[in-house]
């Protein structure tokens, strides 16, 4: 079975993912990692990430490993790596680069080969796993995604600076060519900016179960 999630940045899919992965018993596949981890091979070899062409020569060389949520770059566990301010800006624009994103995609199918999955990111409900069993669409308010990212301590920006960031991040992510941040037709669409994680997992457990 193919639980789809996705949403922009901050709209606590990531959580819910993990959190009804868990409880099911499926493999928990975050993509947003992926393209993350592509972000961070490309900074530490010094490659510009609007470079497409070197970009997507170090995408299809790279050797990615995603074992038990943790993820290895090259042999590297780099898991506590992919969240800094840095990567969250330079991901977005290294995600809209087509034949990436395609790299991406077919290490995600590999990934879910003959598994249970619950999978998240931009682009799951509509490109990767159009037909999944299951799929939703998680959506917050800038500024109630602005506070969680501010909350979990883990950036150096102000909440404003943070919101502006995710307003950039989200218009990028709306307008690729390929695989952009949409709402399909058919998904469950739920606004989270008012829920609790607990009331957000409630209803997704309603149209799983
Ligand atoms: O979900 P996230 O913030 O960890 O994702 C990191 C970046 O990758 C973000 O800029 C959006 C992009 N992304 C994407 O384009 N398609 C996906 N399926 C997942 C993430």
């Amino acid at each position: 079975m193919v639980i789809a999630i996705d949403g922009p940045a901050g709209s606590g899919k990531s959580t819910i993912a993990k959190m009804l992965a868990e409880k099911q018993g499926f493999t928990y596949i975050n993509s947003g990692r992926l393209y993350r981890a592509i972000t961070l091979g490309c900074l530490k070899a010094k490659i510009d990430v609007k470079n497409s062409e070197k970009v997507v020569e170090f995408a299809k060389n790279v050797d990615i490993r995603y074992e038990n949520n943790a993820l290895f770059l090259n042999g590297e566990e780099v898991s506590a790596l992919l969240h800094t301010d840095e990567i969250d800006r330079y991901s977005s624009p290294l995600s809209a680069i087509v034949p990436v994103r395609h790299i991406v995609n077919a290490l995600v199918h590999s990934l879910a080969k003959g598994r249970n999955i619950v999978v998240e990111g931009r682009d799951m409900t509509t490109v990767v796993f159009p037909d999944a069993e299951h799929r939703f669409y998680l959506d917050a308010s800038a500024d109630s995604r602005a506070k969680r990212r501010f909350d979990q301590g883990t950036s150096n920006l102000s909440l404003e600076e943070i919101k502006t960031a995710i307003l950039q991040r989200d218009e990028i992510d709306r307008n690729k060519v390929e695989g952009s941040l949409k709402i399909a037709p058919g998904v469950q669409y739920l606004d989270t900016s008012d829920l609790t994680i607990v009331q957000v997992y409630d209803k997704l457990k309603e149209y799983t179960d």
